[in-house]
């Protein structure tokens, strides 16, 4: 099978997960600029399980406000626009990947304790060098390896056989990949972003992660996800040797130096971080 015919096959598997109408409504709705509050929260309104999802987010120790917030209008008020947007879209993809079941070797939970793990790194590390907004990292974090949950779950023998070769040859499930499959799980969640209609910069972050093109129109954004990726997978908190992040495109360790020389100080307090977000998206 070829990379085409791959994904011709994905594109015809009829139950797919795809985002709920309403964040194509709200993306498309932030592309204008005269969208007003109001708007965008009748828009998002016409959806109660996302509306119950994000007041609870909002409220979460994830967020920290003191005061409580009880609608949409008053959310969208007090984050933005793009933090609603991003909440919505975190949401839902978490929301749809869950229920069904996957291939051996697979855990759900893992998964997204992984992916929630790069998103906040991800938002730190937007933070800290003001290269991306902290809540597109977040979202990009989200979804920078949703293609492995496809394969896990709708290509199970495909799966099955990268799985046993991260085993039997000691590869990383990418390098394992590369060897098996016509096409990377990178390449997999590119091709769903696409088809979500999902903003460039998060196509981009999705498909190049384990391989930084410098020719990317939003390198920020995927530097940013690339960095936070290797450093959640290769930070041990129990190790006394430096951790090893040779795997960093130059360019990424260059701009982000300060923070990679850093990262004992202020990853520990990130990893507090992360749990609460497993806590408020994974309970
Ligand atoms: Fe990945
Ligand atoms: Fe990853």
């Amino acid at each position: 099978m070829d990379s085409r015919t791959f994904l011709k096959k994905l594109d015809r598997i009829p139950d797919i997960p795809t985002l709920p109408t309403v964040v194509f409504k709200v993306n498309k709705m932030l592309q204008d600029y005269d969208t007003s509050i109001k708007d965008l929260s009748k828009a998002i309104e016409k959806d109660q399980a996302i509306v119950s999802k994000i007041l609870r987010l909002v409220n979460s120790a994830f967020y920290g406000f003191r005061s409580r917030i009880n609608t949409i209008a008053h959310a969208v008020t007090i984050l933005g626009f793009n933090t609603v947007r991003n909440a919505v879209v975190s949401v839902s993809i978490i929301d749809a990947f869950s229920s069904k079941d996957s291939a051996k070797g697979f855990d759900i939970t893992d998964f997204w304790k992984h992916s929630l793990a790069v998103a906040v790194t991800s938002r730190y590390l937007a933070d800290r060098t003001r290269l991306v907004t902290p809540d597109e990292a977040f979202v990009a974090g989200i979804l920078h390896d949703v293609g492995k949950v496809v394969l896990a779950q709708y290509f199970k023998e495909l799966f099955g056989q990268v799985w046993v070769a991260t085993r039997e040859q000691g590869l990383s499930f990418y390098e394992a990949e590369k060897k098996l499959l016509p096409v990377n799980h990178a390449q997999i969640g590119g091709h769903l972003a696409k088809k979500w209609q999902l903003p460039a910069s998060l196509f981009e972050a999705i498909s190049y992660h384990h391989a930084v093109m410098k020719s990317a129109t939003h390198l920020n954004l995927l530097m940013v996800v690339h960095v936070a990726d290797i450093i959640v997978n290769n930070y041990k908190s129990d190790s006394e040797s430096e951790p090893d992040f040779s795997g960093i495109y130059p360019e990424a360790a260059k701009v982000m130096a300060p923070q990679l020389k850093s990262v004992s100080d202020w990853f520990p307090d990130v990893v507090t971080e992360i749990e609460s977000a497993c806590e408020f998206f994974l309970e």
